[in-house]
């Protein structure tokens, strides 16, 4: 089918995959709502304005209620019927347990598999046959995976069931990671409240931008305000994609690609590094590449912003000395445990939720 002849929704589901997943993101995000709500989480794309603004306030609130023991105890009835399944086959240490303390929190019963090697794609099941299994035991799956696109896929295929489940992406490969940038978001929002905010602010992310699920997620969503202007820092090898360029060009958001981080730190109202991703070589080419000038050292510090903010979405390497996590302005375990509360949010979102939260 032509992608022309695509009309409605309803013309999407009788795509094949591969088909659906080359449609514009435009087209297929009605594919991933349920009467006008998000039913699937995949894509930063997904959240507009109203959708982070709900989140941001749902989160805020839930910070406060979970303060005390009664608080804790409401929360853990919300979703007392609920069973999630968290399907991790690509190592993670703080997006699984964020996911599974915010189940925990909203007191939701769940299911983990951490490794192909332990479930049955050992004797040859494929992940969709997998997936499709989850979809009978668990009321969502949350998931990691190391193929891109594998997230939108279970999506896909499961909606396309008598048993359609929400699916929630915590990593796709190299693509996508819209859950971190979720808690970006709201760590840049909590950091600049008093500051005018997320808008006119310069924001720094600096590292291996190609093949970081990240820094991509996170400048989408950075779309949404006003006066912002990047500046992407990386070894030439390593610069951020030509899809998000495009994209930055498209909705005029300013940006500049540079290999200098001391130059840009001075500029920086945050700055966000991130480590190499190697383990996408595909022959060992990190190892030609001097890292070194994209680390963050405690002298650094001393020519930054008073005002500034330092983010990691961790795990780090070398990229951030560990002398300068007791610098008022490094601010990445507090991003860490921001992702616990705005992925307590989305949960409660997703199923519904969030409301009788917004109204405690
Ligand atoms: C990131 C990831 O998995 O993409 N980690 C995380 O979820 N906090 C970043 C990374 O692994 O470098």
């Amino acid at each position: 089918m032509a992608k022309s002849q695509i009309k409605n929704y309803q013309d999407l589901k009788k795509l094949s995959w591969d088909e659906f997943h080359n449609t514009p993101m435009i087209n297929k995000l009605k594919h991933f709502e349920k009467d006008g709500h998000l039913f699937d989480c995949l894509f930063s794309q997904q959240f507009t304005p109203k959708i982070i603004d709900t989140l941001f306030n749902t989160a805020d609130k839930i910070r406060k209620i979970a303060k005390n023991k009664e608080g804790l105890d409401w929360l853990q009835t919300l979703l007392s019927h609920k069973r999630a399944m968290l399907y991790f086959v690509q190592p993670s240490t703080r997006t699984f347990v964020s996911f599974q303390s915010a189940c925990h929190i909203l007191g939701m019963k769940v299911s983990e598999i951490r490794s192909t090697s332990t479930s049955s794609e050992l004797k040859g099941e494929s992940a969709e046959d997998t997936i499709r299994t989850f979809s009978s035991y668990a009321d969502m799956i949350i998931m990691r995976h190391f193929e891109e696109g594998m997230a939108e896929k279970a999506a896909w295929m499961l909606n396309k069931t008598k048993r359609p489940i929400s699916v929630v992406n915590g990593g796709s490969g190299k693509d996508q990671h819209p859950t971190q940038a979720l808690l970006d978001l709201y760590t840049l929002f909590l950091s600049f409240s008093k500051t005018g905010g997320i808008q006119n602010k310069t924001i720094v992310m600096a590292g291996d931008l190609r093949r970081g699920r990240t820094v991509r997620s996170l400048t989408y969503l950075l779309k949404h305000y006003k006066g912002i202007r990047l500046i992407y820092v990386s070894p030439e090898y390593l610069g951020i994609g030509d899809d998000i360029k495009s994209f930055l060009k498209k909705h005029k958001m300013p940006y500049e690609e540079t290999a200098n981080l001391t130059k840009s730190l001075r500029l920086a109202d945050a700055v966000y590094m991130t480590r190499i991703q190697d383990e996408y070589d595909i022959n060992n080419e990190s190892k030609e590449i001097d890292y070194s000038k994209f680390h963050l050292t405690k002298e650094h510090l001393k020519i930054m912003k008073k005002s500034a903010i330092i983010m990691h979405p961790l795990p780090r390497r070398q990229e951030i000395e560990t002398a300068v996590d007791d610098d008022p302005r490094a601010m990445y375990w507090r991003q860490e445990r921001n992702g616990m509360w705005i992925r307590t949010a989305l949960i409660a979102y997703l199923f519904g939720s969030d409301k009788v939260i917004l109204d405690a």
